[in-house]
């Protein structure tokens, strides 16, 4: 244990140690934790619908028809019949042939890459994948090329390395910490032209991006053009699980190899249905993403008028990069201090020197929640010298 301890001690001295809060209510706007009030900036709840009545409802309704629990993985006795609806609704949703529930994004990612690739094969991957993408390439033993980050140039140069091999582009669609867009239309262009697989980590735009919120092959309008759609329910969505959505022989195929799918208890039919009615409100209300993109622009509008670099882009998630991580902690701290949740984050989820405030939007947010985390994040800014 003592070897333990001593690499805890290093974390510590490294500014990189990682401590749990205890939320006492449900995700929104605004949050209680440890017994005081915050506005909260940090959530993947990009819809704010963690608290629905409608998707509270559909649990209780599906733990009264099926009990509170699968009981199996799904090639055994958990596989109830709203799985496949769930399934067939994500395969319409997405405009694919079929798909197939995980219980996380994070097995998604594992279980799918693992099981198409193998030590033959080569697998390009961003600079800033998702970890779960890194696992799932690293347990497939192919042998990995990372290209820059959206760096289209670089992956072409390096693709051409590489004749006569199985190949799989995969890359974040809608990148997670950075909260930029991936360049979908070149990276097809690519796939391609030199016959390589392309998958897309849809995690963070599912519900989000797109004129239905289907994500970002949905904002790019190239549906039919992305062999694997991966993306999750657990966040826009407010449920939980992850899915690939493709053609039906990769669903079948997956479904008989994945092992993250295979040798894991199904979902709960409460989460399925919940995500159910997820789905449809996605589907029957337009408004929340419009609220979501108006609140976005205005916000990183506003930032960029108090001096923060940040981009224009239409991404709920804003990126504002500090460099060392006793400073994003220190401004994460002071934030709290004014009763403003905004998440520091450090690596390794970030690479070095990159340590930076993640802000997250909701629909749910108002405008003067956003005026009143505005002006805080200004005057911190100002005090710790990150903006004149
Ligand atoms: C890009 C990306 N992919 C996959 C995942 C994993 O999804 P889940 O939280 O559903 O396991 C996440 C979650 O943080 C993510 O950001």
């Amino acid at each position: 244990m003592k070897r333990f301890s001593e690499k805890l001690d290093q974390i510590k001295k490294n500014g990189l140690y990682r401590k749990m809060r205890h939320l006492q209510t449900p995700q929104g706007p605004h949050i209680k934790i440890d017994g005081k009030d915050y506005l909260l900036l940090s959530s993947n709840s990009y819809l704010g619908l963690c608290n629905d009545a409608r998707l509270k409802q559909a649990a209780l309704d599906a733990i009264e028809k099926y009990g509170v629990a699968s009981g199996g993985s799904r090639l055994t006795t958990g596989s109830y019949e709203i799985h496949q609806k769930l399934e067939e609704e994500i395969a319409a949703f997405k405009g694919t042939e079929a798909a197939l529930l995980f219980n996380t994004g994070y097995m998604a990612n594992v279980g799918t890459i693992s099981s198409l690739a193998d030590k033959s094969w080569v697998i390009f991957s961003d600079r800033l994948n998702h970890a779960s993408i890194i696992d799932g390439c690293r347990l497939s033993k192919a042998e990995i090329v990372v290209y820059d980050h959206c760096d289209t140039a670089d992956l072409a140069r390096k693709v051409r390395g590489y004749h006569n091999r199985q190949a799989l582009i995969v890359t974040d669609g809608l990148f997670s910490v950075d909260g930029d867009i991936a360049p979908l239309p070149a990276l097809v262009e690519i796939a391609q032209k030199n016959n390589i697989l392309l998958m897309v980590d849809d995690a963070h735009a599912t519900g989000v991006l797109g004129l239905s919120g289907g994500g970002t092959a949905d904002y790019f309008g190239l549906s039919d053009e992305i062999d694997i759609q991966m993306g999750t329910l657990s966040k826009a969505l407010a449920s939980e699980g992850g899915f690939i959505a493709g053609k039906r022989s990769l669903i079948d195929y997956l479904a008989n190899t994945a092992r993250s799918f295979i040798f894991s208890t199904a979902l709960s039919p409460a989460m399925i249905a919940v995500s159910l009615k997820a789905l449809e409100i996605v589907r029957t209300e337009p408004q929340r993403r419009e609220t979501l993109r108006a609140n976005t622009a205005w916000f990183r509008a506003e930032l960029r008028a108090t001096s923060f670099d940040v981009p224009e882009n239409e991404a709920p998630i804003i990126s504002i990069i500090l460099g060392h991580p006793d400073l994003a902690v220190s401004f994460s701290d002071k934030l709290m201090e004014r009763n403003i949740f905004v998440s520091a984050i450090r690596p390794p989820t970030v690479p070095p020197g990159t340590s930076r405030l993640r802000i997250s939007m909701m629909a749910t947010h108002s405008r003067d929640d956003l005026k009143q985390a505005l002006n805080c994040i200004a005057e911190i800014g100002h005090k710790l010298g990150v903006i004149r």
